[in-house]
């Protein structure tokens, strides 16, 4: 049996950008279209990698080493790609995925200086070399992204917590990587009204999956 490779769709971009929003309605519109989609978030989306997931976010390792931290989301990321993304494409799934490899390369790549170059490394070895077919990256301005961020959680993460010029690398890192490879990013402004940004994914995934 032949069975067609799914497509893997990737949400990027920085704190309260309206992220999940669109994730959920991209969700819900391929499925009313009839494909099979699975939804899963990084770091996390196995119960081995949620486990990491609370351990690298607990602002109660406010310190965490750098480099600790940036291994800590590419061993969450090995585990979610073998265990859940790679068998779901396999079988012919819709992966969309809330945050994957730009997100590394931004947080920990440009917003803790290890380099962009070290970390798309490490990630490759931890994925095995998968990239998504789609990247949509929602880009806000860090003021009104972490204001926004803040009006749902009460307690901020340890990302979150970070300073305003650190969010500015993490916006330039997503916007760098999309104009380097513009074919495959969307860059889509997020202060636009939510119907508005959901037409344009629309469009960008109904010209991705034919
Ligand atoms: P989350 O609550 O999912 O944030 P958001 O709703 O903004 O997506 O928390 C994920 C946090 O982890 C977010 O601040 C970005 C950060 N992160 C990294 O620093 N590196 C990574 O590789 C990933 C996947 C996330």
């Amino acid at each position: 049996m032949n069975i067609q490779r799914g497509a893997f769709i990737v949400f990027e971009g920085g704190e309260g950008a309206g992220k999940s929003t669109q994730v959920a309605r991209l969700a819900a519109s391929l499925r009313a279209s009839g494909y099979e989609v699975v939804v899963t978030r990084e770091p996390g989306g196995t119960a081995g990698a949620e486990a990491i997931r609370e351990l690298v976010l607990d602002p109660e390792y406010s310190g965490l080493n750098p480099r600790a931290e940036a291994l800590l989301f590419a061993a969450a990321r090995a585990e979610h790609v073998s265990a859940l993304i790679e068998p779901a494409l396999a079988s012919g799934k819709i992966v969309i995925c809330d945050r994957f490899v730009d997100s590394s390369v931004a947080y920990q790549g440009l917003g803790r200086d290890l380099g962009a170059e070290r970390i798309r490394e490490l990630s490759h070895w931890a994925t095995g070399g998968l990239l998504p077919d789609l990247t949509l990256i929602l880009d806000i301005d860090p003021t009104v992204g972490l204001a926004r961020a803040g009006q749902v959680n009460a307690a901020p993460d340890r990302m979150e917590s970070e300073n305003l010029g650190f969010h500015e690398m993490v916006r330039s890192a997503f916007l760098m990587a999309a104009n380097e490879h513009p074919r495959r990013y969307l860059v889509i402004e997020a202060d636009q009204s939510p119907d508005v940004i959901a037409n344009s994914i629309a469009t960008a995934t109904t010209s991705l999956l034919g």
